[in-house]
């Protein structure tokens, strides 16, 4: 089913309230709420604006739907960006770093299920087309079976380490982020032809998709195909 678009001033701040209303809902249900993280510098924003009353985050698993293949402290891992935008500061939120795919996988069958679902996985559209660390003719996007790959990348961190489209499938609720001018053609590509970007996954997901946009982001998203 095709997604639904918003176009909102703010993407970190309504995604903030998205999140935060998903995890009232689920926790609310099932005493627990999973999100899978993405890195990139809009989940960053939201990232900061996260406060440790906010949920009880003890009660939140953390986890990341791709990450590079760098140490933990790295500046280029997804791990340590998100330790600076909210670990820090949020003392009981944790956060599970991703540096073996098949033990990855193992945590993440055990903590959500043989299907890995999540109760809310953000994403975003990167430079090169991708999302997750699911580039464009990755082979990683014919995955079937496993849940967490290693997959090409290109610089900063040409190794990644990724969710495969069965994980984005299951999601109960997608979240695509994505904000400033720099990204409006590829978003109206990837809008108007899904079948050729990573990001047409969330095309075929079970559950609820939202692309939230900045209207920088959106303002080519009507062109004439
Ligand atoms: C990664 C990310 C990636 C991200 C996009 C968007 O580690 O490369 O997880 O998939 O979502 O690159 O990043 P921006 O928000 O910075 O455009």
């Amino acid at each position: 089913m095709k997604p639904e678009l918003t176009v909102v001033e703010s993407v970190a701040a309504s995604a903030r309230d998205r999140l935060l209303a998903a995890g009232r809902q689920a926790l609310a249900a099932s005493g627990s709420f999973s999100v899978a993280l993405s890195g990139g510098s809009t989940p960053k924003a939201l990232y900061r604006l996260l406060q440790p009353g906010d949920l009880p985050w003890a009660q939140v698993q953390l986890f990341f739907g791709d990450e590079r293949a760098v140490p933990i402290d790295d500046p280029r891992s997804n791990y340590h960006m998100t330790q600076e935008a909210m670990l820090d500061r949020i003392a009981e939120a944790r956060a599970h770093f991703l540096d073996d795919p098949a033990a990855y996988e193992r945590l993440l069958v055990a903590t959500l299920g043989p299907r890995c679902e999540f109760d809310l996985m953000l994403l975003g559209l990167g430079v090169g087309g991708h999302t997750a660390s699911l580039f464009p003719g990755s082979p990683a996007l014919a995955e079937r079976d496993r849940k967490v790959v290693q997959a090409p990348g290109v610089e900063p961190a040409p190794i990644r380490y990724t969710v495969t489209p069965p994980v984005i499938w299951a999601a109960r609720r997608v979240l695509v982020l994505v904000s400033g001018a720099d990204k409006a053609d590829l978003v109206r590509d990837a809008w108007q032809r899904p079948a050729d970007y990573p990001i047409g996954l969330t095309w075929q997901c079970e559950g609820e998709v939202e692309w939230l946009l900045d209207p920088a982001a959106a303002a080519r998203v009507g062109d004439r195909p």
